[in-house]
């Protein structure tokens, strides 16, 4: 594949459990239902939903990206039963640099089974091997234990606190930033 060309035709990903696939405009009640959940969004760059929507628009936006070939991230789904659970993927992309940034969200009534992790080591193989990245970055507010956790499991390599770095919710907040470099991942 023309790594260019990589967000206007983003492959379905298979792992253990998940299928990545690109979002769809009919995941929008899938989406709505734990996205307005305040304790699952306390920590995302967007605001709980409030309506079905906002929901739409949130997909929309994703859309509107694969349209212009620019990053956006996958609908995470179970193998089993089909149920959207999530997304994972990249929200930065430079190939001059030849550095990507991913990020993931995933419904709460899921977490806790490793399914984060699962989806993500899938968005690092795709930025490693299809991106042909050199580098991929994530970040997490400082509060945020458990995105932290899943960084470290990814194999990815804490940098340091980014002070007041982002703007989310309704406050700048501190975020912890993890890398991990092509020499130093594992293939998987
Ligand atoms: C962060 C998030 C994606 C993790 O999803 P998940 O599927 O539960 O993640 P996993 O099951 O792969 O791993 C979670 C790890 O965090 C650990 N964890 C959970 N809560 C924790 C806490 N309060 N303190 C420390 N570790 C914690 C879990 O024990 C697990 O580690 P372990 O497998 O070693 O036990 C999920 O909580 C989420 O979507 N949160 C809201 C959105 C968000 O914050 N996204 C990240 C933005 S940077």
């Amino acid at each position: 594949m023309d790594h260019q060309k990589a967000f206007s035709r983003l492959p379905h990903l298979g792992t253990e459990r998940l299928i990545l696939r690109p979002v769809q405009l009919n995941d929008a009640p899938a989406v709505f239902k734990y996205s307005q959940d305040p304790q699952m969004t306390r920590y995302t760059r967007w605001m709980p939903h409030c309506r079905l929507e906002d929901s739409i628009f949130f997909i929309e936006q994703i859309l509107a990206q694969y349209a212009a070939g620019k990053p956006a991230p996958w609908a995470v789904v179970l193998k089993e039963g089909k149920q959207m659970i999530g997304t994972t993927g990249f929200v930065h992309w430079s190939p001059i640099h030849a550095r990507g940034e991913i990020g993931y969200a995933i419904g709460r009534q899921w977490w806790g089974n490793g399914y984060a992790l699962e989806a993500a080591r899938a968005a690092l193989a795709f930025g490693f091997k299809t991106l042909r990245c050199n580098r991929i970055e994530a970040m997490c507010d400082v509060a945020n234990l458990s995105s932290a956790r899943v960084m470290e499991k990814l194999g990815m390599r804490f940098e340091g606190v980014l002070r007041q770095y982002l703007y989310m919710q309704d406050s700048h907040r501190d975020v912890r930033i993890y890398s991990l470099l092509f020499s130093e991942w594992g293939g998987k």
